[in-house]
């Protein structure tokens, strides 16, 4: 499984939207102060630093593929709070958690098979998962354009192996893997999160952090250029709005299961 290095400064200052949604999940969770939690794919850590405030008798464990996002996240956590690089591929922590959360992470983890029987695994009887990722139709805009120039000859040599980054399923296809699993009780649902954009360097600052960072790490230093501005120029065609906003559709999945 591919691991990407991403910029924590550049993440936070292009990540409103993963915040505003990782804040309502927050807000939305049924904690009583005491629990183990876990948070995967936890990036800078400040969501995994709220979570930690909602149980000060428990702790909270983030986890990351990234070691720059590890760092940050250690020095934005709290008290109760550790952070360990990890991929969540490589996660093996039976029966120790009350409450597996993620925000914005899952569609970069590629195995969800493995990915549920693992925290089905983590979880304690009466723990809870409750996920939130990308879904099919997720960032239509950016995936036809990024296509597109991946299979247009003056970038298409670059791109030779490169494995793409994404798993976005359908609300329907990912009960069916929740469903495997002997889940108490399920629930899986779409949501329809499209945006808008305040103003194109807002919408760029997302196309490069994250968005870009697989795509520009597969190719050779002076091919990325030229790709991430080709990139931008087709999203500002595609996207842009005549008043200079930008628009892109975005999609999630919800999980919420108790084991
Ligand atoms: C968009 S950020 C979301 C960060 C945070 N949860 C938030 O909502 O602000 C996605 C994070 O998932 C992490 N990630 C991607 N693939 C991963 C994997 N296989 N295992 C663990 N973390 C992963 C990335 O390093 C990145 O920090």
């Amino acid at each position: 499984m591919a691991r990407h290095e991403f910029d924590a400064d550049r993440y936070a200052a292009a990540s409103t939207h993963q915040t505003e949604w990782g804040e309502r999940l927050i807000a939305e969770l049924d904690i009583a102060g005491d629990e183990h939690v876990l948070d995967i794919g936890c990036g800078d850590g400040r969501l995994t630093a709220q979570i930690a405030q909602l149980v000060p008798r428990g702790r909270v464990l983030g986890i990351d593929a990234s070691s720059g996002m590890i760092d940050a996240a250690k020095v934005n956590g709290a008290p109760n709070c550790d952070f360990r690089v990890l991929d969540a591929g490589q996660l093996d922590m039976p029966g120790q958690f009350d409450l597996i959360f993620s925000n914005a992470a899952l569609h970069w983890v590629k195995d969800h098979g493995r990915l549920l029987h693992a925290t089905f695994d983590a979880l304690r009887p009466g723990g809870v998962i409750r996920f939130n990722f990308a879904a099919d139709g997720n960032c239509s805009h950016l995936i036809e354009v990024v296509r597109d120039l991946m299979a247009d000859p003056a970038h298409a040599n670059g791109f030779d192996g490169f494995d793409w980054p994404w798993f976005m399923p359908s609300p329907e296809g990912y009960e069916a893997l929740v469903r495997v699993h002997p889940f108490r009780e399920a629930s899986v649902w779409g949501e329809n999160a499209d945006r808008e954009f305040p103003s194109v360097e807002d919408m760029v600052r997302w196309i490069d952090q994250p968005s870009l960072v697989p795509f520009l790490s597969h190719l050779p230093d002076a091919a990325r250029p030229p790709f991430r501005d080709a990139v931008v120029e087709r999203m500002v065609a595609r996207a842009g709005r005549e008043d200079g906003t930008c628009f892109e559709t975005f999609r999630r999945v919800n999980v919420l299961a108790t084991k």
